[in-house]
């Protein structure tokens, strides 16, 4: 029931009306009885500014941000988190009387999944795929997990490179460098993750040989739809143990929760809310 006092949480982005995250975030609320509600916003870029202007005079709790503010957003705000430092970019502001604090959950998603799926990246041979955003928060929560060496592969060299030199000064225990596309066959590496858009359509693979020539232990991709990917397919084909992206939609949604309300999340809800938005 929406009252007098009801607090105001929500979503900026353009567009907004595919998003699940009402759904996970309005379960969690009622679960919990936390007198509030979490909307979609959609804000186009021109009226960014106004939009975060009216976190203030709207007092509105707290957002997520997603396409295509996730770095837009970050001049706006007083303080950032760890997280968005690394990525430089922000999926989650709270607002704290006033001052919009920033950070990024993905990376914390990402992990968390891992291990509510029973897997720790401690020591592991990582091959991630993709140098954008979403590589960057993967990147750092691996590294800070104790992942063993990881190696990058982009289309676009020169930003795996970026992120090397990014990156490998905050972890010095951690190997990470780029590779080509030509040596991955040679690699000894447990893991592959696949932080590109690559396989959204349902045909596309992110690598251009059989993964059946590594000996691997899993598999991930953080596209959750379709929910088995081609690179997916191939991988279960040869007995390898998946993972999709449904479990770090979740998780970053769980972490977000907590960065908010400073309270555990009713992980279970949200996971049954998020089933019945994505439809399985
Ligand atoms: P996100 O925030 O989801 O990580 P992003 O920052 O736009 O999104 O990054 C997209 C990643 O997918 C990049 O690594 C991109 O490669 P480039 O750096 O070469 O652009 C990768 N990507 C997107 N489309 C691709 C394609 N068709 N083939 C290979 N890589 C692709």
């Amino acid at each position: 029931m929406i009252t007098g006092t009801t607090q105001l949480y929500g979503i900026i982005g353009h567009p907004v009306y595919h998003t699940c995250s009402p759904s996970m975030h309005n379960a969690a609320f009622q679960s919990l009885e936390i007198d509030a509600v979490y909307l979609p916003f959609s804000v186009t870029p021109e009226h960014l500014a106004s939009a975060m202007e009216a976190l203030r005079s709207l007092q509105i709790q707290g957002v997520n941000v997603t396409i295509p503010h996730k770095t837009k957003v970050i001049p706006f705000l007083d303080e950032l988190e760890l997280p968005a430092l690394f990525t430089g970019a922000v999926n989650t502001i709270r607002n704290d009387q006033g001052r919009l604090i920033g950070t990024n959950t993905d990376g914390e998603g990402f992990i968390r999944a891992l291990h509510a799926a029973g897997y720790s990246s401690r020591n592991k041979r990582v091959l991630l795929l993709g140098a954008g955003g979403s590589s960057r928060a993967i990147l750092a929560s691996l590294a800070k997990e104790g992942t063993d060496a990881i190696f990058l592969f982009n289309r676009t060299l020169e930003k795996a490179e970026q992120l090397v030199c990014d990156f490998q000064s905050h972890f010095p225990t951690v190997s990470i460098q780029t590779i080509h596309e030509s040596v991955l066959q040679t690699l000894s590496i447990d893991w592959i993750i696949n932080t590109t858009s690559v396989g959204m359509n349902g045909t596309d693979l992110p690598i251009s040989f059989p993964i059946s020539l590594l000996s691997l232990t899993l598999v991930v991709d953080i596209i959750y739809h379709p929910p088995v990917t081609p690179l997916l397919q191939q991988a279960s084909a040869q007995g390898i143990s998946i993972l999709n992206g449904q479990g770090m939609l979740l998780h970053q949604g769980v972490a977000a929760f907590e960065f908010w309300t400073q309270q555990p999340a009713p992980v279970a809800i949200m996971a049954q809310a998020l089933c019945r938005c994505i439809g399985n």
